[in-house]
């Protein structure tokens, strides 16, 4: 058995030990196939793991850490082995122990999954999968899926979780997700630099569309803002306080791990001219192939606005101009006192 595909791909792992059953090569193939582009970031918890083929091909497509469960001794050090070869020991965890006792630590330490295989025993009892997968819809982070392979097709809806089964030769791999009615949460993102009155109309106009809004202060690369993230947001809470479904966080690092962290599917932007257009439309393609089912939703900006952006705002305020109707009221003071470049207003009035 080989890994497929990622970082580790072509190594070769070692040989099954007695007693354990591996997914055949085919089968993981088919299995990653089907979950397509999936494992950017997020943890990945790989039960009755056997020789830990599945979460170390996880690991090797880019999830960000592995937790392996298996009872079979011979079979951890096979797991441990398999790691090094991979050489991915420092992203993976191997719990020796009974599947239901590990699931109950996991779930005291309040940890969340979000990508979990479940390879029992053909002969495990229908009952004891039922328990594992009620366990497991606790387990499971927002947008996030368990695989189960068994003999026979499993009950389609467990609790919280919908699956779809479909069958490979004779092995039988079900897809679960949840099913329950989540919040709709949306992503507000941006470097607000300041946050001006357009960045405002955009997150009133979601907040109205969405359950939930989370407005979040990412680092532009290509720009250096005078103000921390941190500072940037909390100007951005003082002018959304009145707003009771908005949050605002600070974003460290990709906006689709982000959205993951938060639940949420989608990220809404305004967009005012068409010069807009070119970069948010390759911004929204390239998240939709880190994360498939995140989905960009542009407002139009209000034609009033439709001039209005923070690099403007830092200019007008670097010569000490009038920022008003610009930037939201209780942040004028601030606004003029950080961007105002005090030899520049000078030399502009003399
Ligand atoms: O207000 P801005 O500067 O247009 O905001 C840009 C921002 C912060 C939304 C964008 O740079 C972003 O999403 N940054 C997070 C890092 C990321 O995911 N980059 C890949 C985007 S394709």
């Amino acid at each position: 058995m080989r890994i497929i595909a990622g970082s580790a791909r072509g190594v070769l792992l070692a040989p099954v030990p007695d007693g354990v059953r591996p997914t055949s090569n085919q089968v993981r193939e088919a299995i990653f196939n089907a979950l397509g582009q999936f494992f950017d970031g997020g943890e990945v918890l790989d039960l009755y793991a056997g020789t830990g083929a599945l979460g170390i091909e996880a690991l090797s497509r880019g999830c960000a850490r592995a937790t392996f469960v298996e009872k079979n001794g011979r079979a951890v050090h096979v797991i441990r082995e398999n790691l090094r070869r991979a050489r991915l020991v420092r992203k993976g965890d191997v719990l020796r122990g009974d599947v239901m006792e590990v699931l109950e630590r996991l779930f005291s330490a309040r940890r969340k999954f979000y990508l979990i295989f479940a390879d029992p025993p053909y002969r495990i009892q229908p009952r004891e999968i039922r328990s594992v997968l009620e366990r497991l819809a606790a387990l499971l982070a927002p947008g996030g899926r368990v695989v189960v392979e068994s003999g026979d097709p499993l009950i389609e809806t467990i609790n919280s979780l919908k699956g779809v089964s479909r069958r490979y030769g004779g092995t039988v791999v079900t897809f679960f997700e949840r099913t329950e009615t989540t919040m709709n949460v949306a992503i507000c993102p941006g470097s607000f630099d300041p946050i001006t009155e357009g960045h405002m109309d955009i997150i009133r106009r979601a907040s109205a569309l969405y359950d939930h809004v989370v407005v979040a202060v990412g680092a532009n690369l290509k720009k250096k803002p005078r103000l921390s993230a941190e500072q940037r947001a909390r100007l951005i809470e003082k002018v959304t306080g009145r707003l009771e479904n908005v949050s605002v966080e600070v974003m460290e690092g990709l906006l689709v791990n982000f959205a993951r962290e938060q639940g949420a599917r989608v990220v809404v932007k305004g967009l005012r001219a068409g010069s807009d257009f070119e970069s948010e439309f390759q911004q929204a393609q390239l998240n939709r192939m880190l994360y498939p089912e995140f989905e960009t939703v542009f407002i139009m900006a209000a034609a009033e606005h439709s001039f209005l952006s923070s690099s403007a705002v830092r200019e007008i305020a670097s010569y000490g101009g009038d920022v008003r109707g610009l930037v939201p009221d209780e942040i004028q003071e601030i606004v003029h006192r950080v961007y105002v470049d005090e030899q520049a207003a000078a030399n502009d009035k003399g």
